[in-house]
């Protein structure tokens, strides 16, 4: 009994001593490069009091189903109990709830030994239960301050409600439409993903980590899973060492620079290493290159998975391979636990691993405030005042209004007018109230969202007629409440067409109709790859036969990855581009449509003209042969264009903008040296409206071929009737290094061509150069 008691009042003591010491750092930002002494020194002083078992205990972390009423009497769930009875669990994930947190946290504060407190973790990928769009549909606003904002709210109802740690964001580079995970993050641009991963870092994590509403975020997946082969999920990843540093790692580095607590590792191997085991990634690049001192997490069981991948024999090597390669924490591998003690005597690990994985754990513990109060983050009032409040929901409006992107207005059908006698809303996502929660909605609530119906409903006066018809049903069944999505194969229907006489007779004596078509919920996300973009089940059928009586179509597309719009985009005249959006998805879609905001998104991803053209993304290397319309055997297609349907950066606004005046500083510079760029931008139309401008280069060569463009800078401005602004970019050496063929990051002296644009076919472009 004395001696489970006494470690434990040491490290009250130190910690009080500490506390005090380290004051003035108190608020300081986490950056994972710098060390905060004081926390290091009582890192310290529990390192040395533990014992190898509660060593190995805190690089476990655990699923768990724990409710207020304790853990139920399963036999996994038996051992999970004994296990944080003895302090030999370092976090759990998907327990949720002020309730159940700490009835958790109780068990290791009432049992174990050093009661060192858990850390609590779940996937709050775009809200907690305010749901916001769809990390990738929250890009398209390319507005940085809503994506922080949203961040932030995701994190303050997370924290509120017990959390610590999401695991997010996903800053996977991703350029194939058939992966399903295409929706989690910022789309097919490294640049983007890294500037929007980062204001979502800063998000959950505020200035100060211990804060009651801030969180630790986790930059995942480390690396490469976003260029899984084919768009196959948990697919083999080849690249080579241009891609990975130019393409794939710099969203991360960028993460690892702005103090992201925590990474979390992927299930792909790349070139043949599982990330798991990549050694040259976690221990050279990370920790050691780019000096970062947070925690690598394993992704579910990806450390067990290298023996399927072939990688390890079994299970104890599995966890020899991931503990040398530095994965710190083993999420539901069990293989950790099991093995690492024996590994350790065998000589297979070194105790300096284990204490620096260690190390890892506790200074999280420490920065998050979890030592001096265990329950610091469970207050049912606080839970109460936080979740899912008026204020939350109407940021979620908000940033939904601001990621639509209209992508097609040809007849200047919209903004509809609020007078109009008769709107038609049709189709199979038009009052579906559960498919704008999108896929990871955390504990956004069953059909919790405004649909679009509801939210047209809200919009108009009394003197409009709402005509609604479903016209088909998209899958069967619709996925209900707790189904293990996993587990459910889709199936679309394809048969029943009985709905669509009604569609048809509505659109017929409709002014406009609202066509909502897209993905349900779970066609995208994790294991949700799909080979066909298109509009599955009868949704064509739908489309065709509406548009037979009536042409005044507004597609309202709901998705969560870019769709073969080809079909759609030759006979609508309006498509607008609505995502999944969360909580107030028809009231934002309301917002566009009656133009009451003035749409401002553009795509963070190409648009194919089919799924034969993926991966398809702007910034390509041109090849030997590139494409040109004289050869049409060149480096395309034969059958379908090269290009894309809706490039990277596109998005239409009510009014119109022109660019002109562009101009540059400097035509040649040093390496050392900067350029600045000014380009005039005009609102040429009637109404106010914002606009993104774009900064794109080309390195035209280089020690390896660099993309026919790149983007580097952009600025969202608001421009009223007539107005003109001058957006000026700097290009200095951050703009034009790359990783070259030196195997290090600098500027190649020669030519550059940059253009300044509204997407990424602007043909506005200057040239410079720069000497030795
Ligand atoms: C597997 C996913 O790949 C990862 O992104 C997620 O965070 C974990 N499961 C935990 O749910």
């Amino acid at each position: 009994m004395k001696i489970a008691i006494l470690p434990f009042k040491l490290i009250i003591i130190s910690s009080l001593i500490f506390t005090v010491l380290s004051c003035k750092n108190e608020t300081t930002k986490p950056k994972h490069s710098t060390l905060n002494e004081s926390i290091e020194i009582k890192v310290d002083s529990v390192l040395a009091l533990m014992q190898i078992n509660e060593k190995i205990g805190q690089l476990v972390q655990y699923s768990g189903k724990w409710n207020a009423t304790g853990p139920s009497s399963t036999k996994g769930d038996q051992h999970k109990l004994e296990k944080l009875k003895k302090g030999e669990v370092g976090s759990m994930l998907n327990i949720t709830s002020v309730a159940s947190i700490r009835e958790t946290q109780k068990i290791v504060m009432e049992h174990s030994r050093l009661k060192i407190p858990l850390i609590f973790a779940y996937d709050v990928i775009h809200g907690y239960k305010t749901i916001f769009p769809i990390p990738l549909g929250e890009t398209a606003s390319w507005d940085l301050n809503i994506i922080k904002q949203s961040a932030a709210i995701a994190a303050k109802e997370s924290a509120a409600s017990g959390l610590n740690w999401t695991f997010a964001p996903m800053i996977d580079v991703s350029r194939d439409a058939r992966w399903g995970r295409v929706m989690e993050g910022a789309g097919e641009d490294p640049y983007l993903n890294a500037v929007v991963g980062v204001a979502r870092i800063e998000g959950f994590q505020g200035d100060d980590l211990s804060h009651i509403y801030t969180i630790a975020a986790c930059a995942k997946h480390f690396a490469g899973y976003g260029f899984g082969e084919a768009g196959r999920d948990y697919n083999t990843v080849n690249v080579g060492t241009n891609e990975l540093h130019n393409t794939i790692l710099p969203p991360f580095k960028a993460a690892a620079e702005a103090g992201a607590a925590t990474f979390m590792n992927a299930f792909n191997d790349i070139d043949g290493i599982p990330a798991t085991g990549h050694k040259i990634l976690q221990r050279d690049i990370l920790k050691g290159e780019w000096n970062w001192n947070g925690l690598v997490v394993s992704d579910w069981g990806s450390i067990g998975e290298m023996r399927a991948h072939g990688y390890a024999e079994d299970k104890k090597h599995a966890a020899e391979i991931a503990l040398n390669a530095g994965s710190d924490m083993d999420m539901e591998s069990y293989a950790y636990e099991a093995h690492l003690e024996t590994l350790l005597n065998e000589k297979k690990i070194s105790i300096h691993q284990i204490d620096d994985a260690v190390r890892r754990v506790l200074r999280l513990k420490f920065e998050l405030g979890l030592f001096d109060d265990p329950y610091k983050y469970c207050n049912e009032q606080r839970e109460k005042d936080n979740v899912y409040s008026k204020e939350n929901l109407a940021v979620a409006r908000d940033v939904a209004k601001k990621s639509i992107v209209l992508l097609k207005n040809e007849k200047g059908l919209l903004p509809l007018s609020k007078q109009l006698k008769s709107i038609a809303v049709i189709g199979p996502l038009a009052d579906d109230k559960d498919s704008p929660l999108g896929n990871w909605r955390a504990k956004g609530e069953y059909n919790s969202a405004v649909s679009l119906l509801e939210g047209v409903k809200n919009a108009v006066g009394k003197n409009t007629k709402i005509h609604y018809a479903k016209g088909v049903d998209l899958t069967i069944p619709t996925i209900e409440p707790g189904a293990n999505q996993f587990l459910l194969p889709l199936k679309f229907n394809t048969t029943d067409d009985s709905g669509i006489a009604k569609a048809v007779e509505v659109a017929k004596k409709s002014d406009v109709v609202l066509l909502v078509i897209g993905e349900n919920a779970y066609q995208t996300g994790e294991g949700r790859s799909q080979t066909n973009i298109g509009f599955l089940g009868l949704q064509n059928e739908l489309l065709e036969a509406v548009y037979k009586v009536n042409k005044n179509i507004v597609i309202v597309l709901m998705n969560g990855r870019p769709m073969d719009l080809s079909r759609a985009s030759e006979i609508a005249p309006t498509i607008l581009e609505c995502w999944h959006l969360g909580s107030e998805s028809g009231n934002a879609i309301a917002d566009v449509v009656f133009g009451d905001y003035n749409p401002s998104g553009k795509l963070p991803v190409s648009f194919p003209h089919n799924v034969g053209q993926e991966p398809l993304y702007y910034n390509q290397k041109n090849t030997g042969r590139p494409y040109s319309n004289k050869h049409v055997t060149f480096s395309g297609y034969r059958d379908a264009p090269k290009k894309a349907l809706y490039p990277f950066g596109f998005g239409l606004s009510y009014t119109t903008f022109s660019y002109g005046d562009l101009q540059l500083d400097k035509n040649e510079i040093k390496a050392s040296g900067d350029i600045k760029v000014s380009v005039n931008v005009t609102n040429t139309g009637d109404r106010a409206g914002e606009e993104v401008v774009q900064l794109y280069i080309r390195d035209l060569v280089g020690s390896f071929v660099r993309p026919v463009k790149e983007l580097k800078g952009f600025e969202k401005i608001m421009l009223n009737p007539g107005e003109t602004k001058t957006v000026s970019f700097t290009i200095n050496e951050k703009t034009l290094q790359f990783y070259t063929a030196n195997n290090t990051w600098e500027v190649e002296p020669g030519k550059f061509n940059v253009w300044v644009g509204g997407d990424s076919t602007t043909t506005l472009k200057k040239s410079f150069s720069v000497v030795e």
